[in-house]
């Protein structure tokens, strides 16, 4: 696409090579784009919303769009996976279980059954005694109930982004620079232009996946998207019963919730992932992230596993932090868009930041570049089509002091 191609001059620069920005990367160059992808760190790295080994693949949403969006992704996970011989998404099935009077982000289980059930997606109720009969839970409340849907899974995370690195640099059109923070950043009517320790570099299209970092990125155009970041932990708990085993399921508790993994050979194999769906900390800056995983967090996740898991010891094992960004507006489950119009060329400058996007790498990607190179304002997929505006940023200025105050409840007992 370029008409005077130079060695500093991309179709597209990517600032961001965690999983969407990889993504992104192997949909610009399928489109024929000469691709850079900068990243602060190394790549396949565990600094920020990529890290760990394992991600929930599932249909179930409270958001029609977004269980539709979810229905879509399954054929670009096929697409993907045919770039690795490696299983991208192991068909565990996925259950959610717990108190049916809370609703979540993540969802809630009536809302949830209401969106499979409009849109044709098969589930099965459980009660309580079920689920303890028939995966390793134990002592829930007899109030408790839930429900499983088979196409849910456990996402092989680092194999995803291999796959799609892999994919984008087998084009011939892709360069990857690892270890280059953007120092500068600017768009006028010459163009827009990235700046790293190592120069200068230009691009007719940018793409920002950066994140939680997303808003020191930003901040060179002057800008601040509103979320805040949740800084998390999770631990791995030995089988004591070697026929322990689990779909991927998402516990919502009378008081806090928890998820968890199958097992898988993948990562640490005779054990299991569980971990705690809330914040050891919220921040608005990467910077001020906790030292390590929290005690406190990681006691509470041993405490359910010795209550209400069956053949684990309760012991937290490998524990593990991820930086997840979040959107400031409840009402928004995943921050893309464009940046304000304010800003020359913003119709080729998009940005994706928040939420728990794992299960939706391969088409976020492409939603990206759809974005990118036309005037986007519904995604098309199957027989339905999901406006942009679901998206949309409440764009900030950069000197806005960010208001962790108002930090949504993510969570009611209704
Ligand atoms: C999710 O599937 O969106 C999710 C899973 C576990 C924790 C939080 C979110």
């Amino acid at each position: 696409m370029s008409i005077l191609p130079s060695d500093s001059h991309y179709d597209l620069i990517v600032i961001g090579g965690g999983s969407i920005g990889l993504s992104t990367a192997y949909h610009a160059t399928k489109r024929g784009m000469k691709t850079l992808v900068l990243e602060r760190y190394g790549f396949f790295n565990d600094d920020g919303s990529s890290a760990g080994a394992s991600r929930q693949f599932r249909l179930q949403y409270a958001q029609r769009y977004m269980a539709e969006l979810c229905l879509a992704a399954q054929s670009w996970w096929a697409d993907l996976q045919s770039h690795t011989q490696s299983t991208l998404i192991g068909l565990s099935g996925s259950v959610w279980f717990g108190d049916p009077d809370v609703s979540s982000q993540e969802g809630g289980i009536a809302e949830s059954e209401r969106v499979m059930s409009a849109l044709s997606i098969p589930y099965t109720k459980l009660d309580a005694e079920q689920i303890e009969q028939t995966y390793n839970f134990q002592n829930l409340p007899t109030h408790d109930r839930g429900f499983f849907q088979a196409n849910g899974g456990i996402i092989n995370l680092k194999v995803a982004e291999q796959a799609a690195y892999s994919a984008a640099a087998a084009s011939g059109l892709a360069e990857f620079r690892a270890y280059e923070p953007v120092t500068g950043l600017s768009s006028d009517s010459a163009g827009i232009s990235v700046s790293t320790a190592s120069g200068t570099l230009t691009a007719d299209r940018l793409a920002i996946t950066s994140g939680a970092y997303t808003n020191q990125v930003v901040a060179h155009l002057g800008l601040q998207v509103p979320y805040f970041i949740w800084a998390m932990s999770s631990a791995y708990f030995r089988k004591t019963d070697p026929g322990t085993q689990c779909p991927t399921w998402f516990y919502f508790g009378k008081e806090k919730d928890y998820y968890g993994f199958p097992e898988v050979p993948w990562s640490y194999p005779g054990y299991i992932r569980c971990a705690p769906d809330f914040a050891d900390k919220v921040i608005s800056d990467p910077a001020d992230r906790p030292a390590g995983p929290d005690p406190h967090n990681l006691a509470l996740t041993s405490e359910f596993v010795a209550r209400n898991m069956t053949g684990l010891d309760p012991t937290p094992q490998f524990p593990a932090t991820c930086l997840i960004a979040l959107s400031s507006d409840s009402t928004k489950e995943l921050l893309l868009d464009y940046v304000p119009s304010s800003i020359p060329n913003n119709k080729r400058i998009v940005v994706y930041t928040a939420g728990w996007a794992a299960k939706l790498i391969p088409i976020l990607g492409d939603m990206i570049c759809e974005m990118l190179t036309s005037d986007v304002t519904d995604f098309t997929y199957n027989n339905f089509s999901v406006p942009q505006s679901n998206f949309s940023i409440g764009w900030r200025e950069s000197s806005d002091k960010p208001d962790l105050s108002a930090v949504p409840v993510r969570r009611v007992r209704k």
